[in-house]
């Protein structure tokens, strides 16, 4: 298994480029078993959690593979598999969305019930609820849920859940949707850049929706869709996440390729951060004239700050000049990366559910276990800045879902080592 070793004390400095987003492309990969003839992806990134749904849609009857320029190829070979297993469900729950186009094209799925996670509960409840508004007839069999449809009708479905809308389970529906009969009305749905930029891609199939980006989606349904070539969105999170990590370091970095609106929000509290934020058509670039001032953030759903880059502020505001806070409205109990934080010498209490942060001089090397993928990341963040040698240990969270993260970071100066055992 995987260890990064990290020297950290250098600032980051040049520009690099944001790689195509993982949380866009795997529901647009999984959609594309709606299509009739083949799909072409470009800017899907080579990160482990495509790999594993590349191979839960192998399973499911399509050919999947990279071309030499790195676009993806996707086409449905073979109809009739409609199991997705537990063994890879479990890897990854995005296999979870392979559900919704199973049941619209081919009128059954067997998808295995995704278990627990790092991050907290992850219920599904509110994608079968939305499924079984289509029609879809749903039972649980030995942790798998079967569903069953002749053909779908349309419904309204409001798909609000506990803590807001649900992202994967807004893909879930409105996959499902685009075939099922009559117009669908889908209420409190998932606005998230990647949402919108999988309805562009049921678009470009033929789909009819609008709404996309608001809350209410509207669907009417096809009878069938063909194949599409498709350019997916840059990965949002893993731009922030270059930006926060120039930040801790006290550097000057530049992120090509990205859509700076749809981090509007992570802009804003860099500047209140102290930082100097500019931002061109698709460029963004910080420049850290020293450690943060203290502020206080609360991840929420689009447009708020995304709790994909929670640990990641947490991991800059260790050594803010006095008290901040972070709290998670999306995932309140996605906090594992606290303790590992105060390895490295980072003052963070838990009180009442928020992160209390208490501003230290500087962090010192340690070692280190990613938790989950993004505590991977601020654990990576933590390390850039920290004095001595950090070991972070279990990197295989990082890969699941940026691409090569040690190595971009290297050609901003970093002194990172990649150590397999
Ligand atoms: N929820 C329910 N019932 C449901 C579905 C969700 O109660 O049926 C709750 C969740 O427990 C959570 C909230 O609703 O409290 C929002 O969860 P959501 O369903 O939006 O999360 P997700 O679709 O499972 C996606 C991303 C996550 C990201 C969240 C929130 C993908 C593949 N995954 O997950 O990404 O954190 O949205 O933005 O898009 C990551 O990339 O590291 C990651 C975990």
């Amino acid at each position: 298994m995987s260890h990064l070793k990290i020297t950290g004390g250098t600032p980051l400095n040049g520009a690099v480029e944001a790689a195509g987003s993982k949380n866009a492309s795997l529901p647009i990969m999984a959609a594309s078993i709606l299509a009739t003839a083949p799909v072409r992806l470009r800017h899907v990134p080579q990160v482990e959690d495509v790999r594993t749904l590349s191979m839960v849609l192998a399973e499911l009857g399509l050919d999947v593979s990279r071309c030499e320029d790195g676009d993806l190829l996707l086409r449905t070979v073979d109809q009739r598999p409609v199991r997705a297993r537990y063994e890879l469900v479990r890897r990854m729950r995005a296999s979870f969305c392979v559900l919704g186009p199973l049941l619209a094209r081919r009128a059954r799925a067997v998808v295995a019930l995704p278990g627990g996670c790092n991050i907290g509960d992850r219920p599904v409840d509110v994608h079968l609820r939305g499924l079984a508004a289509l029609g879809a007839r749903l039972k649980l069999q030995h942790g798998y849920i079967v569903a069953e449809a002749d053909r779908l009708h349309a419904a309204e479905i409001d798909l609000s859940g506990p803590r807001g809308p649900t992202v994967t389970g807004t893909a879930n529906v409105l996959s499902a949707a685009v075939l099922a009969e009559g117009t669908t009305v889908i209420s409190a749905a998932a606005t998230e850049p990647e949402i919108v930029d999988l309805g562009r891609f049921l678009v470009k199939l033929g789909a009819q929706i609008e709404g996309l980006g608001t809350p209410v989606i509207c669907v009417t349904g096809v009878e069938q869709l063909d194949g599409a070539e498709h350019c997916v969105i840059p990965d949002r999170i893993e731009a922030a996440t270059l930006l926060l990590a120039a930040a801790i370091t006290g550097g000057s970095v530049t992120v090509r390729a990205v859509v700076p609106e749809d981090i509007a929000e992570v802009l804003k509290k860099l500047g209140e951060a102290g930082f100097a934020v500019e931002k061109g058509p698709d460029w963004v670039s910080i420049t850290s004239p020293g450690p943060p001032l203290p502020i206080d953030i609360v991840a929420e759903p689009y447009p708020g700050i995304p709790t994909d880059l929670q640990s990641q502020w947490t991991a800059l505001l260790c050594l803010g000049r006095g008290r901040s806070t972070v709290e998670d409205r999306v995932f309140p109990n996605r906090f594992m990366h606290l303790a590992e934080l105060n390895r490295l010498g980072a003052s963070i209490q838990r009180r009442n559910g928020v992160a209390v942060i208490d501003g230290v001089d500087e962090l010192t090397a340690a070692a280190a276990a990613a938790p989950d993928l993004r505590a991977a990341a601020a654990l990576v963040i933590a390390a850039l800045a920290a004095k001595g040698q950090t070991v972070v240990r279990q990197c295989h969270h990082l890969d699941r879902g940026y691409e090569r993260l040690d190595e971009k970071l290297n050609r901003l100066g970093a002194t990172i080592e990649r150590c397999e055992r």
